[in-house]
C-alpha cells in the first residue's frame, strides 16, 4: 500500500545518523514531560461540553479515551524510536506509505496542532475573563469582545473573542523570536496543574452526592452516528484532553534504556491523567451536578451550538456546568470556595499558554519540515538570522490560530482538532504495522508488545471515536482533505524534492526543525 513517491528510510535516518545526543531522559522526566503537555483546556474547560453530552457518563467518556490513547501512544513509541527525526506522523508515512498519504498526514496535522492551539486559546479566554477580568478586576468585556458570534456557538452580542486573539498572538511572537519552554519550566507548571485538580478532587469528593449521578447515563452510551451526543460522543470530544502525548514518543530517542522508560513515561503520563481526570469529572458532577440541558425529543442540545447558547443564557440555567466557560473555577465558588476557585483560575491562567505554545510550536515545525521536502513553498521555512527560528511560518500559524479563535466556541474546535489528530493516530498505526513486514530486521529500540492487538486496537480505535464526532467535525476532515489534495497536485507534487531527485540530509545539531526536550 503506498501511494506515491516513497521517501527511502536510510535518507531519512542519515538526518537522524547527524544528531549525537546523549541519551539522559529516564521515566520520570518523560511523565513528567508528558503531563505537561497533555493537561490543559481538555480538563479545565471541556468538562463542561462532555458533561452536555454525556452527564454523568463523562467519566465513562475519560476512561474510553485515555484507553484509546493509550494504544496509540505505544504505536508513537515504536516509531519514533526507529525513526527519531522532525516531522512526526508526518515523516513516517512518507517513509512507509509514500508522498501522497504523508501530505494528507501532514495537512492534518495542521488540524491535530493549529486548531488545538485555537481550542486551547478560547479556553483560557474563558479563564482570563472569569477569574482574572472579572473576579479580581470586576471587569466584564462588553459582550462583542467576549466570544464569537451567537449564530458559531458564542456568546449573545459576541462578535469576537478578544482575549484568545491576544494570548494566541502573544505566544507566537514568543516563538517568532525564538522561546523556548525549559525543562525547569516544564516542571513548576505541571506542578501547578497537578496541584490544582488535586485542590480540586479534595474539596470537590468528599462534598459529593450520589443522587448527582442519577441517570448515569441520561444520553445513553452510543448517541447516534453523527450526533456528537452519549458517552462515546463525549468521549470522541474529551479525548482533546489526552492530544499532545505524541510529544513524548519524540523524545525516545534521547531516553535511556527506552524499551522500559518509553513506555513507562507513555502510559505513566496518560495513566495519571486518565485517573485524575475520571476523578475531577466525579467531583464536578457530583457536587454540583451535570446533567445535560435536554432538547427536543430528550436529546441535549449539542454542546458549542446556538440552540445551548441561548439555553444558558436564562436565569435558570446559567449556573450549571453545562453552561460554564471556566468549569472547574466555576464549580469551586457554587460550593462556597471562592478564593480557591479563583486561584484554580489562576493557575489554568497561568499554564494553558504554554499549552499553546507546545501546540504552537509542534504546527510550525511540521510545515517546516514540508517546506524543506518542497512540498509547501520554501520561502516559508526561511529562518531568521537573529533569531534563528522559521519566523515567516511562524507568523502565519499564529495568525490563522488567532483568526480561528476569535470566532469559533472551545468544543467546536477541539472537535475539529480532534478529527485531524484520530486520522493522524491511525495513520501511525498503520505504517508501524508495516513496518514490522518491511523491514523486520532494523534496529527498534522500543518494540510495542503484542503488535497484532495493539496496532488493530489503535486503527478502530480511532475509526469509533471519530464515527462519534458531530456530523459538522466529522466532515471537516475530508473537505479539509479535498483542499490539500487540490493544493498537492497544482504544488506539491511538482515541485516535491523527492520527485526532482533531491534528497535533503541535514545536520540536526544545527536543525530548527528539530524539537528540543526537556
Ligand atoms: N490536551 C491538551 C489540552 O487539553 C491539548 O489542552
Amino acid at each position: 500500500m503506498k501511494f506515491g513517491r516513497v521517501k527511502p528510510l536510510d535518507a531519512i535516518l542519515a538526518t537522524a545518523k547527524a544528531k549525537s545526543l546523549e541519551p539522559t531522559l529516564g521515566w520520570f522526566q518523560l511523565t513528567l514531560f508528558g503531563i505537561g503537555c497533555v493537561i490543559g483546556t481538555g480538563i479545565f474547560v471541556l468538562t463542561s461540553a462532555g458533561a452536555q453530552k454525556a452527564g454523568p457518563g463523562l467519566m465513562l467518556a475519560f476512561a474510553i479515551a485515555g484507553l484509546i490513547c493509550i494504544v496509540a501512544a505505544l504505536c508513537y513509541a515504536e516509531i519514533a524510536a526507529m525513526i527519531p527525526v522532525a516531522g512526526s506522523a508526518y515523516t513516517y508515512t512518507y517513509s512507509v506509505m509514500g508522498e501522497l498519504l504523508a501530505w494528507t498526514v501532514g495537512w492534518a496535522l495542521v488540524l491535530e496542532y493549529a486548531v488545538a492551539a485555537s481550542a486551547v486559546a478560547v479556553g483560557w479566554s474563558g479563564y482570563f475573563s472569569g477569574t482574572i477580568l472579572n473576579q479580581f478586576f470586576g471587569i466584564e468585556l462588553p459582550a462583542w469582545l467576549a466570544g464569537g458570534p451567537l449564530a458559531l456557538g458564542g456568546v449573545p452580542g459576541g462578535f469576537i473573542n478578544l482575549p484568545a486573539v491576544v494570548i494566541a498572538g502573544l505566544v507566537t511572537w514568543l516563538l517568532m523570536i525564538g522561546t523556548n519552554e525549559s525543562a525547569k519550566v516544564n516542571a513548576v507548571l505541571v506542578a501547578i496543574k497537578v496541584t490544582a485538580l488535586t485542590v480540586f478532587i479534595v474539596l470537590t469528593l468528599p462534598q459529593s452526592e450520589m443522587a448527582n449521578f442519577n441517570p448515569f447515563l441520561p444520553a445513553g452510551v452510543f448517541g447516534g452516528f453523527g450526533s456528537g451526543v452519549g458517552a462515546v460522543g463525549a468521549a470522541a470530544t474529551i479525548f482533546f484532553a489526552y492530544v499532545g502525548f505524541d510529544a513524548v514518543s519524540t523524545a525516545a530517542e534521547e531516553t535511556k534504556d527506552p524499551q522500559r522508560n518509553v513506555p513507562i513515561g507513555l502510559i505513566g503520563s496518560l495513566g495519571f491523567c486518565t485517573v485524575f481526570y475520571i476523578l475531577v469529572a466525579a467531583g464536578a458532577i457530583g457536587t454540583i451536578g451535570g446533567q445535560p440541558i435536554m432538547g427536543p425529543g430528550g436529546v441535549p442540545f449539542p454542546a458549542g451550538s446556538e440552540a445551548l447558547a441561548q439555553q444558558c443564557a436564562l436565569p435558570q440555567y446559567a449556573d450549571m456546568l453545562v453552561c460554564s466557560n471556566e468549569a472547574l473555577a466555576h464549580v469551586l465558588r457554587m460550593i462556597g470556595f471562592s478564593t480557591v476557585g479563583n486561584l484554580l483560575g489562576i493557575a489554568a491562567f497561568v499554564a494553558l499558554p504554554s499549552v499553546i505554545l507546545i501546540l504552537l510550536f509542534g504546527q510550525t515545525r511540521i510545515f517546516f519540515v514540508m517546506s524543506r521536502d518542497g512540498l509547501l513553498p520554501e520561502s516559508l521555512s526561511k529562518i531568521h538570522p537573529k533569531w534563528k527560528t522559521p519566523y515567516i511560518v511562524t507568523a502565519i500559524t499564529g495568525a490563522v490560530v488567532a483568526f480561528a479563535a476569535a470566532f469559533l466556541p472551545v468544543g467546536q474546535l477541539a472537535d475539529i482538532a480532534n478529527a485531524g489528530t484520530l486520522y493522524a493516530f491511525a495513520m501511525v498505526a498503520v505504517a508501524v504495522m508495516m513496518l514490522r513486514k518491511s523491514e523486520p530486521t532494523r534496529e527498534r529500540k522500543f518494540r510495542v508488545p503484542a503488535l497484532w492487538l495493539v496496532g488493530p486496537a489503535t486503527i478502530a480505535g480511532c475509526i469509533f471515536l471519530f464515527l462519534n464526532l458531530p456530523f459538522e467535525a466529522m466532515i471537516v476532515l475530508p473537505a479539509w482533505g479535498g483542499i490539500g489534495l487540490v493544493i498537492y497536485y497544482l504544488y506539491g507534487y511538482k515541485s516535491s524534492h523527492l520527485g526532482k531527485g533531491i534528497v535533503t540530509v541535514v545536520d540536526l545539531d544545527n536543525d530548527p526543525a528539530h524539537i528540543p526536550h526537556p
